[in-house]
């Protein structure tokens, strides 16, 4: 979809549809006034969130259709709703013969608002349809935000948010892809088309160099299947010169959970909903996404993404309840549940990313059923070691829109990972069983400020929204590239 901004009055704008928000008890664009108040006064339209009015051929327009959309309450009204409401107008009129849809901006156009619409309208723009020729999906085909003056800002918010929108589609289609489809070999391809592409340095680990080095917790988990795991490290480097002020030794980590397929292992999940599974590498999606949208807005701050992807299979190799494996950390894990494979993989990545010198570190998984018992499809569930980490990472997920809430990791929670037989188990009792993955990934993080986001509730969409598709979302590639871009 091509995307411009445009500089003309509401008469003058030339669409298959051009939409104005107007808000909850009157106000709304001077321009438009005619129209509405006849919207207004029929009933059919009173302003409320993400209603849609549609206006054909209204008189003194050159575009066919203008359309009425709900601000809602305008004391609420911010870049999220914006982005909200734009990706639900894009949904409801791209099955409704419009191919060329222009927005108008009123009010305090700054570069969050452009930024906001823009995001909106891509990602309500995307379909899954790689796999399915049959498709009747149309998406629209250009997307022009209309302002009634020049402003640079808009110009650099339009272009901040086709890179953020276009880099969470790619971490959408990277898990909308089947596992037969987007095995760890497939995944590394991708990341290496990537890094070309956007111009990222790159390192594949493979096996073999896996077990040189002492990645005997992440090799556990591939053993049980044909295909082979991999550890992608992506790096991005300020330009030389730029230094992050004050603290040039900063170094980023992000650390994404790649299990192109989660059937359990020999802890085997029930074959309801299994086929989910293909999910599992959202976190991993969320890092490649981010990283490409990092190496086009050069933060000032090095940036590592890291990406343990394996599969998790059952067979005669595969590791079984009880086993004990050596991490590279060196500590011992006695594996009781071969289904709490992310933390297994996790944990040499977090061990590696500290070797590789990174000084902060932020890892996002799909990782336990137990978060979406706690927080539902709402909120990401977010842990750390570092309050002040964390209120970083939150208040990046604030700018971007994305839904964050702080869980507690009380050393209480540490006592139940204890294992008569190695250093820790790598599951707890039944409850609180998020609060003690999370405590499992601290242990090797230690010391090193570290947030880690549960996403799965958050990943995945089981229906589609009224402005999102269904399946993967690209969650956590906004905020990992606004947590970027504001550390300086
Ligand atoms: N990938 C799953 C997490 C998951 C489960 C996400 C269900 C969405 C729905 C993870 O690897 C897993 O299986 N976790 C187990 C941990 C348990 C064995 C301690 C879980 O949450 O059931
Ligand atoms: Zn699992
Ligand atoms: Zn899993």
């Amino acid at each position: 979809m091509e995307t411009k901004l445009i500089y003309q009055a509401l008469n003058e704008v030339e669409a298959d549809a051009v939409a104005v928000v107007l808000f909850e008890g009157g106000e709304g664009l001077p321009q438009a006034q005619t129209w509405i108040d006849e919207l207004r006064s029929s009933g059919e339209f009173t302003g409320k969130s993400a209603e849609i009015a549609t206006l054909h051929q209204p008189q003194g327009l050159k575009a066919k259709r203008l359309i009425a959309v709900g601000g809602g309450k305008k004391d609420k009204f911010d870049a999220a709703v914006l982005r909200k409401i734009v990706g639900t107008v894009v949904r409801a009129v791209k099955q409704k013969g419009v191919r060329k849809l222009a927005w108008m901006l009123s009010g305090d156009n700054d570069t969050v608002t452009a930024e906001a619409a823009v995001e909106g309208a891509i990602l309500g723009n995307y379909e899954p349809t790689m796999n399915k020729p049959s498709s009747e999906a149309k998406p629209l085909e250009s997307f022009a935000l209309v302002a009634p003056t020049h402003l640079a800002e808009l110009e650099a918010g339009l272009k901040r948010g086709v890179i953020l929108a276009e880099a969470q589609n790619f971490a959408r289609d990277l898990g909308n892809q089947p596992a037969n489809l987007m095995t760890p070999t497939i995944i590394a391809q991708q990341a290496q088309q990537m890094a070309r592409d956007f111009k990222l340095d790159i390192e594949v680990l493979d096996r073999e160099r896996m077990k040189q080095l002492g990645m005997g917790s992440l090799l556990g988990v591939a053993q049980g299947s044909d295909e082979p795991p991999v550890m992608i490290i992506l790096k991005y480097q300020p330009e030389a010169g730029v230094k992050a002020d004050g603290k040039a030794s900063d170094h980023l980590a992000l650390i994404g959970k790649g299990v192109t397929f989660d059937s359990g292992g020999i802890s085997i999940k029930p074959a309801q909903d299994m086929e989910k599974m293909k999910y599992d590498m959202c976190g991993a999606a969320g890092v490649l996404g981010a990283m490409r949208a990092i190496a086009q807005l050069k933060p000032n701050v090095p940036v590592t993404g890291i990406v343990p992807s394996v599969e998790n299979m059952v067979s005669g190799r595969a590791q079984r309840p009880g086993d004990i494996v050596k991490s590279l950390s060196g500590k011992t894990i006695e594996v009781l549940n071969t289904d709490a494979e992310g933390r297994l993989i996790l944990n040499d990545a977090i061990t590696y990313a500290k070797r590789l010198g990174c000084t902060h570190l932020v890892d996002a998984a799909t990782l336990t059923g137990a978060i979406v018992v706690a927080l539902g499809h709402v909120h990401t569930g977010a842990f750390t070691n570092n309050q002040e980490m964390l209120a970083r990472v939150l208040a990046a997920a604030k700018e971007e829109g994305e839904n964050m809430w702080p869980m507690p990791l009380d050393d209480d929670y540490r006592e139940l990972l204890k294992s008569a037989y190695a250093d820790l188990a790598n599951i707890g009792p039944r409850w609180g069983g998020a609060i003690t993955a999370a405590w499992f990934l601290r242990e090797f993080a230690e010391d090193t400020p570290w947030v880690h986001l549960d996403i799965a509730g958050t990943g995945w969409l089981d229906e589609s929204a009224p402005n999102l598709a269904k399946g993967p979302t690209g969650v956590c590639v906004r905020t990992f590239a606004q947590l970027a871009a504001r550390w300086a």
